[in-house]
Order: structure tokens, then sequence, then C-alpha cells
């Protein structure tokens, strides 16, 4: 007889932003036309940039030609999008060579895929609040969780203690979802504690392009010490409107081993045996974002968003509100206001001025009592959205 895997059994009834969806879909239901502004899930409402939308065409094109026609891509990616992804680590100063950099398609995907490196017996470390896929995927492995708590004391980036106990650490910086980016020195003091313990970092980075303060740390490898113990793991979705398109990439040094088994040979063996690789339109889009043209718009992209943090911030101020992200990232983390619980406070905004955002207690335990609003929205939506709360919450 087949036997499920019974962790699944362990799993909260539902995904967090499935929750979500399924909760709007009831509401509409009940009030059939009626308009929301989403400010829950961050996902992207502007298009891709126009160097992109080329690329993309051309790369159409040349599937229509014989002698441009592309079959199977490589499975660790296209050399042409690992080339310029390295280039694009190196002109930040940062080491990275084509062979580090394997194209992937999505972050999300690859936070989950990633754990088939590590033996089933290494627990994984959460700091929580944390983007619940983190947990999800380790529960579905049977692995242990080791939650750390991050809180407004700590400014939410908790510093290592050398009681933990566990192999594996997430860390996401800019943080999903209170926007706390780690600076350089507390980053080095995780990066010493893996590597004295022989732990490895597996470094979300799919914010990084938020952060606007010159001094914080956008990459993990800018910390000395880190190719020693940290994978980072990037995405396109929230730099360059790949959402819906999906790809993205992630950075495994040569340096890295353990056991004499070097993680960088392992996840080559790993995709060329699970995956055919992205396709070679979407890699040629993607490549199109680390050109200086690609570059320039989405910078013109992301300073929409950051508007939209500023709307959000203004808000939350002129009501007294407590809040924190928004300027290094694109969500905005608030204390529920007149001490509701996260989800009381997610169905308030929904029936009274039909806004959505998603519930702290989404995001771990410790998030209860706090909401987190996404910054992607349109920015029309979000001027209204803002105006909407200042109304309500002033009453
Ligand atoms: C979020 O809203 O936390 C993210 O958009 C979810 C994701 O990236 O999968």
């Amino acid at each position: 007889m087949i036997i499920p895997n019974r962790n699944y059994a362990q799993l909260k009834d539902s995904y967090l932003f499935y929750r979500i969806a399924q909760k709007t879909k009831a509401y509409l239901e009940e009030h059939p036309g009626t308009y929301l502004y989403r400010m829950g899930i961050g996902d992207v409402s502007l298009p891709l940039c126009s160097a992109v939308i080329r690329a993309l065409h051309e790369a159409v094109d040349d599937q229509a030609v014989k002698e441009r026609f592309h079959g199977y891509m490589p499975e660790c990616g296209a050399p042409f999008l690992r080339e310029a992804v390295a280039s694009h680590y190196r002109s930040r100063g940062v080491g990275v060579t084509a062979d580090e950099v394997f194209i992937s398609s999505g972050a999300s995907d690859e936070l989950g895929d990633i754990l088939d490196l590590f033996d089933r017996s290494c627990g994984a470390m959460i700091i929580e609040p944390a983007y619940p896929a983190y947990v999800d995927a380790s529960v579905i492995a049977g692995r242990k969780i080791v939650p750390v708590p991050a809180t407004e004391e700590n400014g939410f980036l908790p510093e290592p203690d050398e009681d933990l106990e566990a192999d594996l650490l997430y860390l996401c910086s800019p943080n999903n979802p209170t926007g706390a980016v780690f600076p350089r020195e507390k980053l080095h003091k995780w990066v010493d504690w893996a590597n004295r313990r022989g732990a490895v970092i597996l470094f979300d980075a799919a914010y990084e392009a938020f952060i606007e303060e010159e001094n914080l740390p956008r990459s993990i490898f800018e910390i000395e010490g880190a190719k020693t113990c940290a994978i980072e793991i990037c995405s396109l979705s929230k730099t360059a409107g790949f959402t819906g398109t999906r790809l993205g990439y992630t950075v495994i040094p040569e340096e890295l081993e353990r056991g004499g088994m070097r993680f960088n040979d392992m996840w080559v063996r790993n995709r060329t045996t699970k995956t055919n690789g992205v396709s070679y339109i979407i890699q040629k889009g993607g490549a199109a974002v680390f050109t200086k043209e690609g570059q320039e718009q989405i910078r013109e992209n992301i300073r929409v968003y950051k508007n939209n943090a500023r709307v959000l911030m203004d808000a939350f101020d002129r009501l007294g509100i407590w809040y924190t992200g928004g300027k290094n990232a694109p969500y905005l983390w608030i204390r529920c206001p007149g001490y509701m619980g996260s989800w009381e406070f997610f169905d308030y905004l929904l029936e009274k001025i039909q806004v959505i955002g998603t519930p702290g207690e989404g995001f771990g335990a410790c998030g209860e009592g706090y909401f987190r609003f996404s910054t992607f929205g349109d920015p029309d939506d979000t001027k209204e959205a803002a105006s909407r709360i200042l109304d309500l919450l002033s009453q």
C-alpha cells in the first residue's frame, strides 16, 4: 500500500496567500462587483519594462527560424544569462563567476528545492516572522524546525546565540515581512556563527533591489567568510516584475563544501536530473534586465513602488500607528491598531473599506498583532487605500 508523506498532516490547513485568496473570493461572492484595493500578496502591478519586452519578442522570433531556434536549454541556465548575472555581481564589487550562478524559475521554487542538498536530519532554523514557504517546505521535507523569534525589541534582527542548534539557517534581508535589513556587522555575526558551526545559510535576497542606504549589504557575499557558509537565492519577480514570467537565480560558491562534498557540484547533478532548464525566451527577457537600459528602466518601476511606500508611511505617521519597513523594503509592517488580532484587522479592513493586506500571524506566531502592507499595488489604488485607512482609523 502507498504510504503518503505524513508530514503534510503537520502543515496548517492552507498556505497563507491561498487563505487570503479564498477569503477575498468569498467576500466578492457576497458583494459582487465590489472593487478591492489589493495590498496583500507582494505581486507587482507595473508591466515588464520595454527592454525586456523587446528581448522577449526577439526571442520568440528566434524560435521561428531554424538557425536561431532553441530546444532544450542547459539545465543550470543559459551561459549568456549566467554570465550577465555574474557580471552584475562583479559590477557591485562581489566576486561571482558564471559557474557559481544557477538560473531558476523563481526564488520560491528554489527555496524548497534547494533542501535536496542536505540530509533529512539537518534541522532548519527560521527567524520568525518569516516567509511561510520556508516553514512549509521544511515541514514537507520532514525537517526539524528551530524557530528564532524576531521582535520589536531586537529590531526584527536577532543575533546568533551559541546555544542555537541547527544546521541550516534561512535569512531574508530585506526581510519579508518586516522590511528589516541586516547591517553589515550583524550579518557578519551570522556568517561567523555558521562557519564556526559548519552550518549553511540560505540567504533570500529577493528584495535586495529595494535597499536605498548605500552601506547596507545587498548580497551576503559582501561579507567576508560568506563563501564558505552561504547560498544566495534571488529573483527577478520583485526587482523586474517577473512574478508571472518566472525567473530567478541562485549563487552557490565553488568553495562551499561539507563532508568532502561540494554543493555547487551537487546542484549541477540535481538540476541536470530534475529540470530541463528555463525557457530560452524567458532567459533572453531576463538577460535584458542586466543591460544598462534594463537597469535604468527597472529603477523607474522601483521608484513608483517606493512612492507607494511613502504614501502609506505618511498615512500611518498621521495616525500615529507604529510601523517598520518601507524604506529599504517593499513591505510595511504595522502594529494592528486597538490591540486587534491580525486576522480580525484583515476582516475589518476588508469589510469596512475593501482594503486587503496580510495578517502578521500568517508569518508565524510572533507575527500576531501585526499586519503587512505590500507597496507593489497600483499607485492610484494605493493612494485611495491610504485615504480610506486614514478616514477609518481616525474615527
Ligand atoms: C509575498 O507576498 O510574501 C510574496 O509575494 C510571496 C512570494 O514571493 O511568493
